[in-house]
């Protein structure tokens, strides 16, 4: 990074669905980008973006398409999946999203059971669009119930009315031990609180790409919202993952939500690479990785409303690309870096120490949003200050400071990106995942990797069923094929 970076780049502001993104303390010159995008057009970028739209089989391991933009295809152009269009199918879907929320009456809890994938996604939206000034909701309180840890589960269950809560259950497998296992609870708890078997029928929801274990589980077809292979966990919240949404804030909501996701997947398949937001976030971070070797990436939306996204973003960056072998299976050099983050400016006072002066340098993406979110008196003065700290932080940590004193030295040439939303909205929100889900899938395809599979997650799984065995029974256990010593030894401090 030069020490003026921002002269070095002054066409550094891309605009896509009215997002904006000024790149210019990247400190990459006009040549450095030059030679990242023939890097991406060497890496055939392109063919992926046709590829990935077209229902193409890129997810090799699983050999399925990664199709959620089909989700947001509201325009419904065929989207062939092997040949067949799978847009009546998904049209359905919403036809009865929409017809649900007509008929949601006298519901004052949501509890909505589910993990990973299919947690963060609604659970971000939930809270961010609760924030929108004026929105139109519904009020209902909506618990989201994901840990195995019964504390959650407590403290869900001590704050809902058990007559007037409807339950959703959200799982693509429907074999995750948490979810069913939290389900089994809550149905549990609606049959202590004196509620009919019709009753929990009637209350009983389910959202998933396995339909007969739905309904084995009790689940009423007609009450069952499908999604498909085709979708991965941690790209799903615009199926009936979302259901929270258009329950909460009305179908139209949840509609324009997924109109800005759409207005993004437009601009990532049109736009030419220079222009294109996802692929120019991208590639700053694979110069980052390249130039600087940078291990972490953080991300600061300046905007309480989305303390939650990076969250979200963790698993949609690290679970898709935090691997150590390309589609082929070689070792890559490069990979997903560890992602963090949390809201501004709270974060300040946390681990900006870190990014001003520690040892590492950690590219950085500021997310703030132009109006405030409030009406209170003291909106327009705090925004102007939220904002304030947003550029200051940015400008900071690009050039630093010189001083005699190494202890009050800030070394600068710490790159970052701005990111700008014309306001909080369900669109916006919509267009700001979608982008983070388009630029996950380019670095993908750049590191040469998989983003559609997650098979590191397995192992443990499997692991923790001989080791709950052993937990259950409370005896002293020794070293067996599934349990180290070391393990062993630890089982037993819980179990003596
Ligand atoms: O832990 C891995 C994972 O499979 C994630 O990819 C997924 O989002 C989560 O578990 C939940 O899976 P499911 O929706 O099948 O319950």
């Amino acid at each position: 990074m030069s020490s003026n970076p921002a002269s070095e780049n002054p066409n550094s502001i891309f605009c896509a669905a009215d997002i904006v993104l000024d790149s210019a303390y990247q400190g990459i010159d006009a040549k450095g980008w030059q030679a990242l995008f023939a890097q991406a057009r060497k890496a055939n970028l392109q063919q992926f973006i046709a590829d990935l739209f077209a229902g193409k089989h890129l997810n090799t391991s699983e050999d399925r398409p990664a199709l959620h933009s089909a989700l947001r295809n509201l325009d419904q152009k065929p989207v062939l999946v092997d040949g067949k269009d799978v847009m009546p199918a998904v049209a359905n879907v919403w036809q009865r999203i929409e017809a649900l929320c007509n008929k949601w009456e006298g519901v004052t809890d949501v509890i909505h059971i589910g993990i990973g994938g299919s947690d963060f996604g609604p659970r971000l939206a939930i809270e961010a669009l609760a924030h929108v000034p004026g929105i139109e909701t519904r009020g209902m309180r909506m618990h989201f119930l994901a840990n195995i840890d019964t504390a959650e589960l407590g403290r869900i269950l001590q704050r809902a009315l058990p007559h007037s809560t409807r339950i959703i259950i959200v799982s693509k497998s429907f074999t995750t031990v948490e979810t069913t296992k939290n389900a089994k609870a809550v149905v549990r708890w609606l049959k202590d609180s004196g509620l009919t078997s019709s009753q929990i029928n009637n209350a009983l929801f389910a959202v998933t790409a396995a339909v007969p274990a739905a309904k084995a589980f009790g689940v009423k077809e007609e009450n069952i919202y499908p999604f498909w292979d085709w979708v991965g966990g941690r790209y799903s919240v615009w199926s009936a993952v979302g259901l929270p949404i258009a329950l909460q804030y009305g179908f139209e909501s949840f509609k324009a939500f997924l109109a800005g996701a759409q207005a993004i997947d437009q601009h990532y398949q049109s736009a030419p690479l220079e222009e294109n937001l996802p692929v120019i976030m991208a590639l700053a971070l694979l110069y980052q990785q390249e130039q600087h070797d940078i291990k972490s990436f953080a991300v600061i939306p300046y905007a309480d409303a989305l303390d939650g996204f990076p969250k979200w973003l963790q698993q949609l960056d690290m679970e898709s690309n935090g691997k150590r072998v390309d589609r082929n299976g070689m070792p890559v050099k490069f990979s997903c870096p560890v992602v963090f983050g949390s809201s501004g400016s709270n974060a300040q006072h946390s681990f900006f120490q870190l990014l001003h002066q520690g040892t590492e340098v950690i590219p950085i993406d500021f997310i703030a949003i132009r109006e405030p979110m409030s009406h209170l008196p003291e909106a327009k003065e705090h925004h102007r200050i939220l904002l304030s700290n947003c550029l200051a932080q940015a400008q900071a940590l690009a050039n630093g400071k010189k001083t005699a004193n190494p202890n009050n030295t800030y070394p600068g040439k710490r790159p970052s990106n701005l990111l700008i939303l014309p306001k909080l909205n369900a669109f916006y929100l919509g267009a700001l995942l979608a982008l983070y889900e388009n630029r996950a899938t380019t670095l993908g395809a750049l590191w040469n990797i998989n983003s559609f599979d997650q098979p590191g997650v397995e192992l443990g799984k499997v692991l923790a069923k001989p080791i709950e065995a052993a937990l259950k029974d409370s005896v002293s256990v020794a070293a067996d094929a599934n349990i180290d010593a070391i393990t062993a030894r630890r089982i037993n401090l819980f179990n003596s």
